[in-house]
């Protein structure tokens, strides 16, 4: 029972009573946590406020806070294998993943951003003005609410709290309902580290609890990570308090483009890998793919093969290569989906139906004789469902970019092909915040992460999470008579 709430580095009861998550699995309760209401959202935010403005976190050399966050990332190390556990279980993941992605993928994004911790700077100003010099200074913007989703909950935690700490900010944490266990062992983990009280909070509960930091008048910034319905919700919330500084990485419906020249086990390969990962619960997903006409029916085959040979299980069977999905919810949309697929008159080609009656697991899925305006190609599925469509000629290309920019969302592509020129080409004229070329979507802390269109704002990781959780500030300081 973990009905408590974190704020000003104590756990504290909450006040609107607790929330159960499940094991998606075995639809077992795992644990009840805590349901924050607008009273526990208002005394986290004041703790994260008055941390901020104490000398205990603002007067902190930066060679201390960076010991800080690389104490965090040795103890996220140390407790890899229940860290691992607890996500694999809470979320459904299959353990290789939890342990090589998301517990690792967070130890690591601790470990680079206490290396930014000394090495941000500000600049002089080449002003026109005499006798006065200018310089700037990055500082931080304040109180963060780093509201997160449920299909990598660890991972994309720590790509929210460690560049928010490394800049100075002081944080609200709200994970999704379904999986907030390993932000709360992650909390456990930053105050052992010794965060300063009131530098790192954490409010459990469900979207209310969301919208109350979003509506908070003295939450400075919203970084989230979610849906596009939510995402919008966030930006008009924001505008309607205090102008919040907002940082978004929303929705994916990632092409994948496989010219004639590719190697097709390579591409079956790398799809699979891409479009299956955390049984395709996956913002940058492969999902719909355009295949040359000319190696369209191997690619069918093998990618039909390939997804029919997969293991579907438990998480915390070392053999399972595709989890559950996270939600009885989720997989009612996911079913709904292959359901107005079929009606829309794509081809099933393996797969389509939920896998035995407990646990919310679903068959990989592949769909042929896909068209682009049906929903199975426009719209978010986020589960394990691809779909193929064709096309006819590698020599107009912008059609293919045309139609693979044919989408509100712009999150990440995929090209396969051995030729150079065609590559390059893509790769530009694809709007999209991440491109891969032969190689399945994998978010890297030193490069940028990030969305064009509905797919988001702003980006994370690398030197661009150090600018999204800081202002600048100019001095101007005139020594002239
Ligand atoms: P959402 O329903 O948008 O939920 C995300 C988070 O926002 C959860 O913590 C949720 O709380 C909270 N929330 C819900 N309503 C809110 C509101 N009105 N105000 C503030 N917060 C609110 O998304 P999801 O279903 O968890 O995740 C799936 C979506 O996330 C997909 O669309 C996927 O593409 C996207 N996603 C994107 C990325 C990147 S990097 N672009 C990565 C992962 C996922 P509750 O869960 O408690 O309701």
């Amino acid at each position: 029972m973990t009905t408590k709430l974190f704020i000003n580095g104590e756990w504290t009861s909450a006040t609107g009573g607790s929330i159960a998550t499940l094991n998606p699995a075995t639809e077992e309760i795992l644990d009840d946590v805590g349901f924050a209401s607008t009273v526990d959202v208002d005394a986290a935010v004041d703790a994260a406020r008055a941390a901020f403005n104490s000398t205990a976190w603002r007067d902190l050399l930066p060679v201390a806070r960076a010991r800080l966050l690389f104490r965090l990332a040795d103890l996220i190390e140390a407790h890899a294998d229940e860290l691992a556990e607890l996500e694999t279980r809470d979320q459904g993941q299959p353990l290789g993943v939890s342990r090589t992605i998301s517990v690792a993928g967070a130890a690591e994004h601790f470990r680079y951003y206490a290396g930014w911790v000394t090495k941000i700077e500000g600049r002089t100003s080449p002003i026109s003005f005499p006798d006065t010099h200018h310089y700037t200074r990055r500082e931080p913007i304040g109180v963060c609410a780093l509201i997160t989703p449920w299909n990598f909950p660890l991972m994309i935690l720590a790509w929210k709290l460690a560049p928010a700490l490394a800049t100075g900010n002081t944080v609200v944490i709200k994970p999704a309902e379904q999986t907030p266990l390993t932000a709360i062992r992650l909390v456990e983990l930053a105050a052992e580290a010794g965060f300063p009280a009131g530098v790192v909070n954490l409010v459990t509960g469900d979207g209310s609890t969301g919208q109350a930091l979003v509506d908070h008048p003295h939450v400075d910034k919203v970084s989230f990570t979610g849906s596009t319905a939510v995402g919008r919700s966030i930006v008009a919330g924001s505008a309607a308090s205090n102008l919040k500084k907002i940082t978004l990485e929303l929705g994916g419906k990632a092409p994948s483009i496989i010219t004639a020249d590719a190697d097709i086990d390579a591409a079956v390969g790398g799809n699979l890998a891409g479009g299956m990962l955390n049984s395709g619960q996956v913002c940058a997903a492969y999902t719909r793919f355009y295949v040359n006409k000319k190696r369209e029916a191997e690619f069918v085959e093998k990618m039909a093969a390939g997804v029919s040979g997969m293991k579907l299980g438990a998480g915390m069977d070392p053999a399972t290569q595709l989890g559950p999905l996270v939600s009885q919810r989720h997989l009612d949309h996911v079913e709904r989906m292959v359901t107005v697929g079929r009606a829309e008159g794509a081809e099933l080609v393996t797969g389509g139906s939920r896998s035995g009656d407990v646990g919310y697991f679903f068959q990989p899925t592949v769909f042929a004789g896909v068209r682009d305006d049906m929903a199975i190609a426009t719209d978010e599925v986020f589960g394990p469902v691809l779909s193929i469509m064709s096309y006819d000629d590698d020599d107009d290309l912008q059609d293919l970019i045309n139609r693979a920019n044919d989408t509100d969302y712009g999150l990440a592509a995929t090209v396969w092909t051995k030729d150079l020129e065609k590559a390059h080409r893509l790769a530009n004229g694809i709007r999209a915040g991440a491109i891969f070329v032969n190689m399945p979507p994998v978010p890297d802390m030193a490069a940028p992460w990030g969305g064009f269109k509905t797919s988001g704002w702003g980006n994370e990781m690398g030197p661009y999470s150090i600018d999204a959780y800081t202002q600048v500030k100019g001095v101007w300081m005139h020594y002239g008579n």
